[in-house]
């Protein structure tokens, strides 16, 4: 007898964002959002999905500002992780667990990883040139020094890169090197070993993993990876002279730490593990997850991250033999504000946590997944922002469903007889509906979000303008029975919406969806999440009654409030 396949499981991951700093609309339409649609419609479908996230807490920016804010690393840390923490839930991003990569379960996951890659012959010493401070006795990689830039004498280039010209920044190089712990220009250079990923020994192999890839992944991202590995991988250090982060765990390696960006993606395996373990779960993180061809391995990153996640990290991940490389890597361009970057330090920016407490998470999920910078980079406006919500989403589907349950339960207070749905269930337009909840299914199986929130808004004018058209509050004077099937095939429409907004939008898909939780169970909502609208016969078999009181699902976003928070960003 053939066996069944097994379902795929789904490990999605978000970037670890830095706990350095707030969270803002940037980081959320670019690496959280569509990630957690993606988790919520897996589920849906009842496949074994695990949503890993977490903090990133190492690394010279994150020195450098605890060092400001006098405190120390840990303490810093550990405020951004919780902020993170409660801005995520606010925005109803749910992963199965977000860990911090400061935690010893971290570190012990990374060292394996360190060891396995050096048995293998992929990681190798080498001498190199580096900057150290005379005043205040440290070296300075990364960020830790500021000079004027070799490539475009831009004054302020950091050591890891140029934030002008984008030049990857070979600290040596920089003219005018100004320590940026003590303000000392007294540096000098001196030579040190630092511990190096030899990328270039898993060249052949990643091309061959590499070059399948093409045809499914963005044209954004396989292209811009393709050019920058067609001819050869290079090598990069991992290690640094500093006094936080992983102990390099190799003996006369005293003071040296692991590079940030090789122990954070380990993150999504450590916290995998850690989630498992915290659950009792049977499951083996690396076997059955990371390490299992069952898996299907999404990462969901902006743009920036790409090279991290789509050379380096597979790499260490197939040269370790610990885990699989990424199935997709669906990064996004960059969302701006007002069509200027997000930038805290000039004040250009917006406080994520304040704004979903003045506008609540439905209307902020909607506006951002709606322009979320897929294929190209896009920009917040405020106006466009109220514009959408109050036209789109309040004045269209929030007035639908209002008007659609207030007069069904005005005229149908004891319910509705299922009589009424028979001839809905039975048409043209429920083929139609059904068509269109697969097709948001499909949409959503290839990671297009944006086309998958437009297409429920398409589902949502549907079902106002045949509301709209049939004119039930008119027709109820002449003909109630007619006015009922009228509003019982509303309330089936009402209904689907609830059910495809779910991974969209919960919290409103959760205020229409408690109208229909006396017919409803979790096996007839997926049916119909999957367009099997055949359920619905069963679903409304004893007719329908309205139980809990409705009130507006969407509240309109005031002109005032609008004007206030456009206002801020102009002052700067
Ligand atoms: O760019 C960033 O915000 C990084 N903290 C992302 C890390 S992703 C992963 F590799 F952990
Ligand atoms: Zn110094």
């Amino acid at each position: 007898m053939s066996q069944k396949p097994s379902p795929k499981r789904h490990l999605i991951t978000s970037a670890l964002p830095y706990a350095n700093g707030p969270i803002h609309f940037g980081h959320l339409a670019g690496a959280y959002l569509s990630a957690d649609v993606y988790s919520r419609h897996k589920k849906l479908l009842g496949e074994k999905t695990l949503f890993i996230c977490g903090s990133d807490e190492h690394g010279v920016a994150i020195m450098l500002n605890a060092k400001k804010a006098g405190i120390d690393y840990q303490q810093y840390v550990d405020k951004w992780h919780a902020e993170h923490g409660e801005v995520f839930k606010k925005y109803g991003v749910e992963f199965d667990y977000f860990g911090q990569t400061s935690a010893p379960y971290h570190a012990e996951e990374t060292i394996k990883w360190f060891h396995e890659l050096n048995d293998r012959g992929f990681i190798e010493p080498q001498d190199s040139q580096q900057l150290y401070c005379n005043d205040c006795h440290n070296h300075l990689p990364d960020r830790f020094v500021e000079g004027t830039c070799y490539v475009c004498d831009y004054e302020t280039a950091r050591g890891d890169e140029c934030p002008n010209c984008g030049e990857f920044i070979d600290p040596v190089r920089l003219k005018n090197p100004v320590c940026k712990i003590c303000s000392s220009q007294n540096i000098k250079e001196v030579t040190v070993t630092q511990y190096y990923l030899m990328l270039s020994k898993y060249h052949e192999e990643f091309r061959k993993w590499f070059e399948a890839k093409k045809g499914s992944w963005r044209k954004t991202v396989w292209p811009y990876v393709d050019s920058l590995t067609k001819e050869e991988l290079k090598d990069r250090a991992i290690t640094r002279d500093l006094d936080w982060g992983i102990d390099v765990p190799l003996e006369n390696c005293e003071g040296k730490k692991l590079y940030v960006w090789f122990d954070a993606p380990i993150g999504y395996v450590s916290n995998t593990k850690k989630l498992l373990e915290e659950r009792g779960s049977q499951e083996d993180y690396l076997k059955d997850w990371w390490n299992n061809e069952e898996t299907d391995l999404t990462h969901f990153i902006g743009k920036d991250n790409i090279i991290f996640h789509t050379i380096i990290f597979p790499t260490m991940s197939m040269a370790s033999g610990r885990a699989k490389g990424a199935d997709h890597v669906p990064a996004n361009q960059f969302l701006n504000l007002e069509g200027k970057q997000f930038s805290k330090s000039t004040g250009h920016y917006v406080d994520a946590l304040e704004a979903v407490d003045e506008f609540g998470q439905t209307a902020l999920r909607y506006y951002l997944l709606s322009i979320l910078p897929e294929q190209t980079d896009s920009s917040f406006s405020w106006e466009q922002f109220q514009a959408k919500v109050n036209n789109e989403l309040a004045n269209n589907i929030g007035n639908f469903l209002n008007r659609c349950l207030k007069f069904t339960q005005k005229h149908w207070k004891e319910g509705m007889a299922s009589e009424f749905y028979k001839d809905f269930l039975k048409s043209e337009e429920l083929k139609v509906l059904s068509e269109d909840l697969i097709e948001v299914n499909q949409l959503l199986n290839e990671q297009s979000f944006k086309k998958g929130i437009e297409k429920v808004m398409v589902i949502g004018n549907k079902a106002n303008n045949y509301f709209s058209e049939q004119a039930p509050w008119a027709l109820i004077k002449e003909d109630k029975e007619k006015a009922g099937k009228v509003l019982a095939a509303s309330s089936v429409y009402a209904l689907c919406l609830g059910v495809v907004m779910q991974p969209f939008l919960p919290d409103l898909s959760v205020g229409i969806l408690q109208h229909f939780d006396n017919i409803l169970d979790e096996e007839k909502k997926s049916k119909i999440y999957q367009g099997k609208l055949d359920v619905l016969e069963e679903v409304f078999q004893n007719g329908h009654c309205l139980e809990h009181d409705v009130n507006a699902l969407v509240p309109k976003i005031q002109d005032e409030t609008i004007t206030e928070y456009a206002a801020k960003l102009e002052k700067v």
